[in-house]
C-alpha cells in the first residue's frame, strides 16, 4: 500500500486556511497555490538520492553531496495541475514535464482523457503527478493508468487537499504510489465536491465560472 504523507508544516497549513476561504480572490489565490506547491516539493523530494561530487571551496577541496534534477520528471493533470506546476519547477529547475489533459465529466463524475504529452526519456525519470485536488481519485488513477501504459513505473502524487475516498481509491488501484497532500479533508458532497475543500481549484485558479 501506497503510504499517504500529510505536509503539515505551519507554512503549508497557514496558507492552505487562505487559499480554502471563499473571499480569496484569484490573485491571491493563485499566488497561495504557487507558494504551497513549492514546500510541498521540499517535503516530496527528502527521499530523493544524492550522489558525492568535487567541490573547490575557497578554503579547500571537498565534496559535496548533489540531486540529480535530470532524473525528475513533473506531471500536473489539465488544467488545475498547471497551478502548482511553477512553484515545483522553482525548486527542481532540470526537471522535464509531462503534460496530462484529464477533466471530469460533471454528470457522471468520470476523467475524460483529452491530452497527453511526455518527455521523450520519461520512464527513467522518478515522476511527480501533480493535482489540487484528489476528490473521487478518478482523475489521478486515469493519469496514473497513461503514465504507467507508457512505461513508468516511479511515480508519486503531489495534492493540496484530498479526500479520504480518493485517496482510498488510488492507493487501491496503485498501491506502489506515494500520495502527499497538504490536508485530508472530511468526505465528498453529492456532486463530488471535497468537503470542506476550496471549491472548484480551476475555477478559482483561472477565473471561470
Ligand atoms: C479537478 C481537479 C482534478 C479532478 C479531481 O479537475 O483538478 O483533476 O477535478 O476530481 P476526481 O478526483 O473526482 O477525479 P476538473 O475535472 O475540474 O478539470 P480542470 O482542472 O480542467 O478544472
Ligand atoms: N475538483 C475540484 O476542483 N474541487 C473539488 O472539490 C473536487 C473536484
Amino acid at each position: 500500500m501506497g503510504k499517504l504523507v500529510i505536509c503539515d508544516h505551519p507554512l503549508i497549513q497557514h496558507k492552505l486556511t487562505f487559499i480554502r476561504d471563499v473571499r480569496t480572490n484569484t490573485k491571491d489565490f493563485r499566488e497561495l497555490v504557487d507558494e504551497v506547491a513549492t514546500l510541498m516539493a521540499y517535503e516530496i523530494t527528502r527521499d530523493v538520492e544524492l550522489e558525492s561530487i568535487d567541490v573547490q571551496t575557497p578554503v579547500a577541496a571537498t565534496q559535496g553531496k548533489v540531486i540529480s534534477g535530470r532524473m525528475l520528471g513533473l506531471v500536473p493533470i489539465l488544467r488545475a495541475g498547471l497551478g502548482m506546476l511553477d512553484g515545483v519547477v522553482k525548486l527542481l529547475p532540470a526537471a522535464k514535464v509531462g503534460h496530462v489533459g484529464l477533466f471530469r465529466d460533471p454528470e457522471t463524475m468520470l476523467p475524460v482523457e483529452y491530452y497527453t504529452k511526455l518527455p521523450t526519456d520519461v520512464t527513467e525519470r522518478q515522476l511527480i503527478v501533480i493535482d489540487p485536488m484528489l476528490a473521487t481519485g478518478g482523475s489521478a488513477i486515469a493519469a496514473i493508468d497513461v503514465l504507467k501504459k507508457r512505461g513508468c513505473n516511479q511515480i508519486k502524487m503531489m495534492n493540496l487537499v484530498a479526500a479520504p475516498e480518493g485517496v482510498k481509491a488510488v492507493q487501491e488501484a496503485h498501491p506502489d504510489v506515494d500520495i502527499y497532500v497538504a490536508a485530508l479533508d472530511d468526505r465528498l458532497d453529492d456532486h463530488g465536491y471535497i468537503v470542506p475543500g476550496l471549491g472548484d481549484a480551476g475555477d478559482r485558479l483561472y477565473g471561470t465560472k
